[in-house]
């Protein structure tokens, strides 16, 4: 970026350089630039505020944990780092948007509060889980959402309570220049003991189908309708296929994985090979399922 930024806008706690090895759990791609991490929501409203002036494009990050970064990226990103404290008022629990997810849903279970059971295995942040609706095990996020808050593109503080529309199947309104900022789940009291064996069997499940001890982005590709992107990528008998450190995962076909020094180049690349084999072997068209960086 050529143009300098403006004053109000380097008044917000940033950081430069910041490589997104370090901001994804995937550990590729290039350098962030610009790191904007505002740790109150006024900080927050003066960065959309000014970059909206300005009429500069700028981009949302949250736990980095369903991104695929395939090199430097110029434009202003905004990572918000508010206060980690989550209010309960009865059995209503309220978390900023920045908060981990896993951590959230883990909080609740030591409450003995029900109903975040189906995020414990979701990582990410609590705001990357609300703007995709993010679910599991035939719950999602809108089932048991109450109220939230978000910026709107010009900056301005919205509270409302969802409303039909503007959540659906790992979609929601927050994009566009929209920026979640909390939610509000309500739970139900529980039995601890009962909530944590189940945190406990969902973990598990993950556990012995995904490759989690190893750096990735969760699933590459979308599930194609009614169909397994997984299961067409390992019938086109490419796990693991490797190019440098980036590989099919040899346990779920769905996840490439990073053995430590993997380039974006070798993650594009290795994508790009899966979609062209997997068209040749059943002629279906794998989509990313993963957000993409190209900048
Ligand atoms: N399969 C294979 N080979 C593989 C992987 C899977 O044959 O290498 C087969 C399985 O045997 C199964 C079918 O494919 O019959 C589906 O596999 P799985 O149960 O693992 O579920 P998935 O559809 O691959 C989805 C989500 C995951 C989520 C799991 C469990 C998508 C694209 N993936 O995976 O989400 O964790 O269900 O809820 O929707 C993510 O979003 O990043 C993600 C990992």
């Amino acid at each position: 970026m050529t143009r300098p930024l403006p004053d109000d806008l380097l008044q917000v706690p940033h950081r430069r350089d910041v490589a997104f090895a370090r901001l994804t759990t995937l550990g590729v791609g290039g350098l962030c630039r610009w790191l904007f991490e505002p740790t109150t929501e006024l900080e927050a409203q003066a960065f959309v505020r000014a970059c909206t002036r300005e009429g500069l494009p700028w981009r949302v990050l949250g736990g980095g944990s369903n991104l695929v970064v395939l090199g430097d990226v110029a434009t202003p990103v905004l990572r918000l780092a508010l206060p980690r404290d989550l209010q309960r008022a009865g059995n209503h629990l309220t978390a900023a948007a920045s908060h981990g997810h896993i951590a959230l849903a883990e909080a609740a279970a030591g409450m003995g509060l029900s109903g975040l059971e189906f995020a414990s295995g979701i990582p990410g942040s609590l705001g990357g889980a609300i703007r995709m609706n993010a679910g599991a095990y035939g719950r999602e996020w809108v089932d048991v959402l109450t109220r939230y808050r978000f910026l709107t593109p010009e900056g301005e503080i919205i509270e409302k309570a969802p409303e039909p529309g503007e959540f659906r199947y790992r979609w929601s309104f927050i994009t566009g220049g929209r920026v979640i900022l909390s939610a509000t789940a309500q739970l139900t009291e529980g039995d601890p003991a009962t909530i944590r064996a189940q945190v406990a069997e969902y973990r598990g499940k993950r556990g012995t189908s995904q490759p989690l001890s190893k750096r990735n982005a969760g699933c590459i590709f979308k599930n194609p309708p009614g169909q397994s992107a997984g299961r067409l990528i390992d019938q086109a008998g490419l796990k693991g296929l490797r190019i440098g450190d980036a590989e099919v995962s040899p346990e779920h076909a769905n996840f490439l994985i990073n053995h430590g020094q993997a380039t974006a180049s070798e993650f594009a690349e290795l994508m790009a090979c899966v979609q062209d084999r997997v068209r040749e072997h059943s002629g279906v068209e794998l989509e990313a399922e993963v957000e993409i960086w190209r900048e």
